[in-house]
């Protein structure tokens, strides 16, 4: 801001002076707007120009009453350019600076911030589309709690306490429950599973649901394991459901995920609310079933758990409905029905070519922007 001016002595208020003082007058209004760059130095070129008491317009101004009658109009017209110019800088510059008195900031000129568009995690995209695939068979979506109880995530599966199966799904169970019946007691879900039971609860058959959800087991987390991970259950029950549907159903659901060369098979294996149960491997996505390093030189990998349901649990189902006051619903004569069980995380790994688990739950950017 160039210091302030002396006040122009106003003599014989013709043309020339006039046009001389307002002139020079003019030129320092646009100089001193130039230097209009902080909210100081608008506090100050206000001060300087528009203050009440030593303000250059009011001292200017107050030399008009010497002025002869014949030249207030011509000082006058002089006077209002020169008090609209500097009430032009005033405006422009308050719009950008006057955020030092609690007004937001506005300049149209400076860049604008670049918001980073988000992206799905790859865990969420896998689950949605496993759960897609079995959307477009006619399956609803259902969901269930993390906190469980033991009733839930064992007892009406079939596991009874203190069988052996209960080690295979190493659980974190809540404090302070000892003095609850087992039944009651909370624990983390070691599998989507305990979501078939309490949606049998609610609806009577038929019904197929696909289940997706977060499950957590006391594990130590390495390459291909971590304490929390994601499982996609599904529950089919039906009259006339027989293995064949299962297998069927599967065979299809794979071939969606993985493509249509991709071939199913079903080993024997053991699952206490499945009888007979199976897994299910899948030829290596890899190799295309000759041997690789990711299929351990097999041409298999394992990917899921199935089976047709135990009538014991449709048992439980139905004692619990008639606790609940309900019909009970599952004749174990007339329906029957299969339900299966995969992990997420591994078969995102394989979609993804992602090597660490771990990965998919450290936040890394580097890592998720990859997916954007
Ligand atoms: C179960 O959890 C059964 N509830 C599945 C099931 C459902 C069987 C319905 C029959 C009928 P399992 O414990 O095998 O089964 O786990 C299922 C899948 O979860 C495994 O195939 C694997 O892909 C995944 N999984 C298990 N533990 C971990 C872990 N620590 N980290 C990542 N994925 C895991």
């Amino acid at each position: 801001m160039t210091s302030t001016t002396s006040i122009p002595n106003f003599v014989t208020f013709q043309d020339e002076e006039l046009d001389s003082i307002f002139g020079q007058l003019s030129r320092e209004v646009q100089a001193d707007g130039e230097n209009v760059i902080s909210a100081d130095a608008l506090e100050a070129f206000k001060q300087k120009w528009m203050g009440r008491r030593a303000g250059l317009l009011g001292a200017i101004s107050a030399q008009f009453k010497n002025a002869p009658k014949d030249r207030i109009k011509a000082v006058g017209e002089r006077f209002n350019d020169l008090n609209q110019q500097v009430k032009e800088v005033k405006i422009s510059t308050t719009e950008v600076f006057s955020f030092a008195k609690g007004v937001l900031p506005l300049d149209p000129t400076l860049p604008g911030l670049s918001q980073r568009l988000g992206a799905e995690h790859p865990l969420i995209r896998t689950s949605a589309e496993i759960v897609s695939v079995f959307q477009r068979l006619g399956y609803s979506v259902a969901l269930g709690p993390e906190v469980e109880t033991d009733f839930y995530n064992f007892e009406s599966l079939n596991f009874p306490p203190n069988h052996p199966a209960r080690d295979t799904q190493d659980t974190l169970v809540l404090a302070a429950q000892e003095a609850k019946p087992l039944r009651e007691r909370l624990l983390m879900r070691t599998h989507t599973s305990p979501v078939q039971i309490r949606s049998m609860l609610e609806q009577a058959p038929p019904l197929r649901l696909v289940i997706p959800g977060k499950v957590h087991r006391n594990e130590a987390a390495d390459a291909t394991h971590s304490p929390v991970f994601h499982q996609v259950e599904g529950l089919c029950v039906d009259t006339n459901i027989t293995f064949s549907d299962l297998k069927g159903t599967l065979d299809h659901a794979m071939k969606a995920l993985f493509g249509s060369a991709v071939k199913t098979r079903f080993f024997p294996s053991f699952f206490p609310f499945t009888e007979p149960s199976a897994d299910v491997q899948i030829s290596c996505i890899f190799c295309g079933g000759k041997g690789c390093r990711k299929c351990k030189h097999s041409g298999w990998i394992e990917l899921l758990g199935c089976g047709m349901v135990d009538p014991a649990v449709f048992q439980a189902v139905n004692q619990r409905r008639m606790e609940l006051g309900r019909e009970p619903a599952y004749d174990t004569e007339k329906i029957s029905g299969f339900a299966f069980g995969m992990g997420v995380d591994r078969i995102a790994m394989m979609k993804y070519g992602i090597s660490d688990i771990g990965l998919l739950y450290s936040g890394d950017m580097r890592f998720l922007e990859q997916f954007a």
